[in-house]
């Protein structure tokens, strides 16, 4: 049965919603068991893997083809019945559902408090953001209709009503997922801090007013750009609503206001011209690329003259090896993300020029991971005297433009 909804309390504070979060030991113990075993997977087995590649695979291919894999379809084509290939998918399949696992039965304990605080913050927005979500939006359905990244229900669906489960759920499943990952752990902004300070270094003049972050999940990425530009407003966007509700309360006891809405980032109600600034993270290649398309076209309507664009995303086909990119697109075929090869085979500068943007603004790079690269290196890499680690290895894929 639901308790009664939590009020603030006499300090003018609200309840803490991540604090709710309250897995038993055991729980813990199994969170823990599935960020190991992620690290197995991505270290041990795909290591093993691409022995097997390379001392098995590849030459087979050649001698019956005639020539070695040529590209991420051959090796794949080379790969599909080795079986460490087998291995490594079906532990990676399973640790991912086993991801979402391990925190279900915790959110589930208290969610009926979780809604009551999200429905209260959502109410008096005591930091001063703001909440947006319209119960007769229709997310797409390369959103809703498949559990993406195995997340039952994927990130829309809604039970009960103001239902945060999922977004929590997301929250607490990534950081388990991404636990046993040196330069993600226990920093969930990493990619909205490396771009921020990247930003700064790279452009000192640029001082957004309004940055705009799509399919912005709770808002992590969207927080981080408040420390580097204060004065900036901070607004996300995602067609999923329990992710918006969970994280406007996050942020909101943190006293960060975030300014969060339940929209399309390929049509969105903001004025022409209305950002400086407009990040996403992991965001486009699960979108088929006409949505792509079309979202970067929205981008180009919204920024103002002047403003920029910094979107993170996997690297290309052209920015890795074809053993590399054949690793990447596992996910297409695996993961619930049947858009995530055909977006990685585009070329992200194409399609910024092709969405309206001058080619001479438009730009793509790898920049290191902020926080274990440190800022002294930073100013380093941007003034080009050193390069951003290899991929894998704490940098991250960029890409840019100008209006
Ligand atoms: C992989 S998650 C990334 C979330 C967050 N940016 C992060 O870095 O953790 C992709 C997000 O994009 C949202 N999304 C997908 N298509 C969208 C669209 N057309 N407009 C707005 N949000 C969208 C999903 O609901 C999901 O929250």
């Amino acid at each position: 049965m639901p308790e009664a909804p939590l009020q603030p309390s006499e300090a003018g504070h609200f309840a803490d919603i991540e604090a709710l979060f309250q897995p038993t030991h055991d729980e813990v113990a199994r969170q823990r068991f599935v960020s190991a075993l992620r690290k197995h997977v991505l270290v041990d087995k795909a290591a093993d893997m691409k022995t097997a590649y390379e001392t098995v695979e590849r030459p087979s291919y050649a001698k019956k083809e005639g020539h070695a894999p040529r590209d991420l379809n051959e090796i794949r084509e080379a790969m599909l019945h080795d079986p460490t290939f087998a291995v490594y998918s079906a532990m990676r399949v399973n640790a991912q559902e086993m991801t979402w696992q391990s925190v279900s039965d915790a959110v589930e304990r208290k969610l009926p408090e979780m809604v009551a605080v999200a429905r209260e913050a959502a109410r008096l927005n005591p930091a001063g953001g703001s909440l947006r979500t319209d119960p007769l939006f229709k997310p797409p359905a390369y959103v809703a209709d498949i559990d993406v990244h195995h997340i039952p229900g994927s990130f829309t669906a809604e039970l009960m009503p103001d239902d945060v489960a999922i977004g929590a759920v997301a929250a607490h499943g990534t950081k388990v997922f991404s636990g046993g990952l040196a330069h993600r752990r226990g920093n969930p902004g990493a990619v909205a801090e490396s771009v921020a300070h990247f930003l700064k270094r790279a452009c000192p003049d640029f001082k957004p007013r309004r940055i705009l972050d799509c399919g912005t999940g709770i808002g992590k990425n969207l927080a981080p750009y408040r420390e580097v530009y204060p004065d900036a407003e901070l607004y996300g966007i995602d067609v999923a609503a329990p992710g918006l509700r969970y994280g406007h309360a996050c942020f909101e006891v943190q006293g960060i206001p975030l300014h969060l809405s339940q929209q399309n980032a390929e049509l969105t109600d903001f004025p022409d011209g209305f950002f400086d600034l407009i990040v996403s993270s992991f965001f486009f290649h699960e979108m088929p690329v006409a949505s792509t398309k079309a979202t970067l076209r929205e981008n180009h309507r919204l920024l103002a003259k002047g403003g920029r664009l910094a979107h993170m995303e996997l690297p290309p086909n052209s920015e890795v090896d074809p053993y590399t990119a054949f690793v990447l697109d596992w996910d297409c075929y695996y993961n619930y993300e049947p858009d995530y090869a055909d977006y990685r085979a585009q070329e992200p500068v194409q399609l910024c020029v092709d969405a309206g943007f001058s080619p001479a603004t438009c730009w793509q790079r790898f920049i290191p991971n902020w926080r274990t690269f440190g800022d002294k290196d930073l100013a380093r890499f941007v003034a080009n005297e050193i390069p951003a680690p290899p991929y894998g290895n704490g940098s991250w894929f960029i890409f840019g433009a100008r209006k």
